[in-house]
């Protein structure tokens, strides 16, 4: 290289990094700040469950973010500045209140499960921060806490009840017969164990329900294989009228309403889309419909979910199909 060679090139190169810096440093200056505004109502759980959630998720979920140093630094302060804006809008630990009382639930099992799938806290965010990671013991301490909790919502008195109208109840008393749908399937309530998918409030109607998926419908969810789903998966909706007011003004799930079955048998229920469908009101468990065509206006509106197998509630779905 000429002398004169090389001084261009010494030249463009600092011309080159001082654009580099101008452009760096005006990033900065322009960087997004989070803020944290007040906290208006915080959530309340026991110790062990608010720790995790307040290192897992409260960065982005609530307004206490502790950001580090390089989550202010562009260009990462701009993505982390998104995420935590778009995460408060979806949910906010420190506006919990803000949430109807009967979706708390629901929140706190879509939050169970977003981890369980790997989704929550955001892959790439724990890539950067390890320590917000959820180990399998911790999830396993989130998921005991979401199941008593809504045991405690809405089995307590309910069960009972339902068990001794219906004559279910295991003690030397002659059992009842159980209550059959006309198409053969029975009452059962083994779906109390089972893993909750999803959960809707609907203040419209005043009701509050539960969806409650079996193993294999859990594990089809899982991997994606709803249509058509296998054989064997079936999905209770439970229904709650929401009835109830405490002293604060909150309503509380109040009564058993109704459960809604859904079997998946493709042999048996072929004129329903492979779907067996039940329904039982009331706490006496007394079935809808007293011909077989009862399931015709079942399979009718669920046709409108046929793009995921004629079920509603996906909970993998980020939009899914509400009515
Ligand atoms: C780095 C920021 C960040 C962290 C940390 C984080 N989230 Fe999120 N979360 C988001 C963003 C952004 C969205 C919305 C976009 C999406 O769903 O991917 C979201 C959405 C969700 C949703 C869906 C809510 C809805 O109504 O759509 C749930 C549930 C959720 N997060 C749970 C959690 C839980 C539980 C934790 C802690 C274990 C957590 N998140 C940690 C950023 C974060
Ligand atoms: C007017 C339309 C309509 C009719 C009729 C209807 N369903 Fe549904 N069903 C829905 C909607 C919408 C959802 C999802 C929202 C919810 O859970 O409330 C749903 C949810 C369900 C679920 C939970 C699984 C899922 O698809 O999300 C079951 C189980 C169920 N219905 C059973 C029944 C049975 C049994 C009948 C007939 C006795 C019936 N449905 C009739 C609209 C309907």
């Amino acid at each position: 290289m000429t002398s004169l060679k090389r001084k261009r090139y010494s030249n463009a190169l600092a011309i080159s990094a001082s654009i580099l810096f101008v452009a760096f440093t005006g990033m900065q200056v322009a960087s997004p700040r989070v803020t944290n505004p007040p906290v208006t109502s915080e959530f309340h759980g026991p110790q062990e469950v608010t720790s995790i959630l307040k290192r897992a998720c409260y960065d982005c979920h609530s307004n206490e973010s502790n950001l580090r140093w390089y989550d202010k630094i562009a260009p990462f302060s701009y993505v982390v500045a998104a995420d935590v804006e778009e995460a408060r809008k979806r949910f906010n630990f420190s506006e919990w209140d803000s949430i109807p009382k009967d979706e708390q639930e629901g929140k706190l099992w879509y939050m169970v499960n977003m981890i369980d799938a790997g989704r929550m806290p955001l892959p790439a965010y724990t890539a950067a921060h390890p320590s917000a990671k959820v180990t399998p013991a911790e999830l396993d301490v989130l998921k005991k806490y979401v199941t008593d909790l809504s045991k405690a919502n809405h089995t307590a008195g309910d069960t009972a009840r339902i068990q001794q109208k219906a004559g279910l109840q295991t003690s030397n008393a002659p059992a009842k017969a159980i209550p059959t749908s006309v198409n053969g399937i029975p009452y059962f309530d083994d779906y109390k164990n089972w893993k909750v998918i999803s959960s809707t409030g609907r203040p419209d109607n005043g009701t509050t329900r539960l969806i409650y998926g079996n193993d294999i419908a859990v594990k089809a969810l899982e991997e994606n294989r709803i249509n058509p789903w296998p054989n064997g998966a079936t999905i209770v909706k439970v229904v709650w009228n929401s009835q109830h007011e405490d002293a604060a003004g909150n309503v509380m799930p109040g009564n058993f309403n109704n459960v809604q079955i859904m079997i998946k048998d493709d042999q048996k229920f072929k004129d329903t889309e492979g779907w067996g469908f039940a329904r039982f009101n009331g706490l006496d468990l007394k079935p809808t419909g007293t011909t077989l065509s009862f399931a015709t206006s079942c399979i009718n509106c669920h046709q409108l979910a046929s793009e995921t197998g004629f079920v509603f509630d996906i909970p993998t779905k980020k939009h899914a199909v509400k009515h």
